[in-house]
């Protein structure tokens, strides 16, 4: 025999449970969007990759490491999306969505690809239910943004979630602080690790992310963003922090918090779990006023997050989603009226009832004893002089006219 094949490292089949879990947080994640105004979107899993390079930042680890890029037939380069934001800016653009009142606000759940090392909470494809607000710069859009997750949280249950808020400025304030923050960084060069060294001159701001005990040290004095901020700036974070204040948001103000693209501008959040372990961020986000331009579009303000289905699920430990209830269970009693036995199932199916049909030859000891394992109401078994329905919850059963049936467990009792 030939070996038996598995998914990939760091990918899973979603079945049983897991689906029904993942149905009800999606029933949940629509609820709350779409009663703000999100609309639904999906775009492609694949897009070229320079949508990537320019959106996410040649910079990032993203893009330099964990991109599963792949050329077409046409000698062109596609990635597999590593995250939502960028091909919504592209959709954006594409669909003339600046025409349209603003902000254009959308939502998603779809899957992301990042050549990522697997452990738990960290996939290499994961889902993510994600919002964003595209057109606007007024700071109750960020607000408003931190409160729908913040709520979409509390509605799943996620345990030990707290806030960190920050402003990264704009990219000309952000100019003269990362000068300065490169200037301290080579100050203390000797204590960095070799990684955050070599990112001075790239992408100093992930120094503030390192687990390398030497560079925390050294970044604990570091000069912070916030203090660098432009009036504006600073005015717009008072204006967002004071929108979360007036409707009681906790939070911290981490003037260490970055993010891992390089698109942000302004405000940036985060919100983790206690209840998860390493990977310990359940969602986050920020503002990304320069997005668009990077990507060829006119000056378009635009702001908001994304947060990990699985780490959301791990968060919230819900009690089990009960599996949908069958209304009834089909099955040929005598070799003959297997047809009838068909028949009955569809009828009732189209009359909108949870149907199943017996399908594996069970004898009638295993049609009853399978039928209450899935839970139904009522047992149909097909004979010669009609159908011997049974209502598993009374136990009481009937012979009927299999023409009847529908009416016998319409009205609820046998
Ligand atoms: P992100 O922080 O890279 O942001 O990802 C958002 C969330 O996706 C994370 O907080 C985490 O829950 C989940 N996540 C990320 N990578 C993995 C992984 N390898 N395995 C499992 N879960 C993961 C973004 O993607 C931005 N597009 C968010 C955004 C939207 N910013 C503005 N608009």
């Amino acid at each position: 025999m030939s070996e038996q094949l598995q998914v990939p490292r760091g990918t899973f089949d979603v079945l049983g449970d897991d689906a029904l879990a993942r149905e009800a947080l999606e029933r949940v994640a629509r609820s709350v969007l779409e009663r703000a105004g999100y609309e639904r979107i999906e775009t492609p899993a694949f897009e070229s990759t320079e949508l990537f390079a320019r959106g996410v930042g040649a910079s990032t680890d993203i893009v330099q490491k964990e991109m599963y890029s792949f050329q077409d037939g046409g000698g062109r380069s596609l990635t597999l999306r590593p995250e939502g934001t960028a091909p919504i800016a592209r959709a954006y653009m594409e669909h003339g969505f600046k025409q349209r009142p603003q902000p254009v606000k959308l939502w998603y759940l779809s899957s992301f690809f990042r050549a990522e090392a697997p452990q738990k909470g960290r996939y290499r494809q994961f889902w993510q239910v994600g919002a964003e607000a595209i057109g606007s710069d007024d700071p109750a859009v960020d607000a408003e943004l931190v409160v729908l997750l913040q709520e979409l949280l509390e509605a799943l249950g996620a345990q030990g979630v707290r806030l960190r808020i920050s402003s990264l400025g704009s990219p000309e304030s952000r100019v003269a602080y990362r000068g300065e923050l490169q200037a301290y960084l080579r100050r203390h060069e000797d204590q960095l690790s070799a990684e955050v060294r070599d990112r001075i001159d790239l992408n100093p701001l992930r120094a503030f992310d390192a687990d390398h005990a030497g560079t925390r040290a050294v970044m604990e004095h570091a000069p912070r963003m916030v203090d660098s901020l432009s009036a504006p700036d600073a005015a717009h974070f008072a204006q967002v922090r004071a929108r979360l204040d007036a409707v009681g948001v906790v939070y911290e103000v981490d003037t260490a918090l970055v993010r891992g693209i390089d698109y942000y501008t302004r405000t940036v959040f985060e919100f983790t779990s206690d209840a998860l372990g390493s990977q310990s961020g359940v969602g986050g986000g920020g503002r990304y006023d320069g997005l668009i331009e990077q990507l060829g579009g006119p000056p378009t303000p635009g702001c908001g997050w994304a947060a990990g289905v699985e780490r959301m699920l791990m968060a919230s430990q819900q009690a089990a989603v009960a599996a949908p209830p069958v209304d009834l269970y089909v099955a040929a009693g005598e070799q003959g009226l297997q047809v009838a036995a068909f028949r009955l199932a569809c009828d009732a199916r189209r009359a909108g009832h949870a149907v199943r049909l017996e399908l594996a030859g069970r004898s009638i000891k295993g049609v009853f004893k399978q039928a209450d394992k899935v839970g139904a109401r009522y047992v149909a078994v097909l004979g010669p002089d009609g159908v011997a329905l049974r209502d598993m919850e009374s136990g009481a059963q009937q012979t009927v006219d299999a023409d009847t049936v529908m009416h016998h467990i319409r009205g609820g009792q046998l």
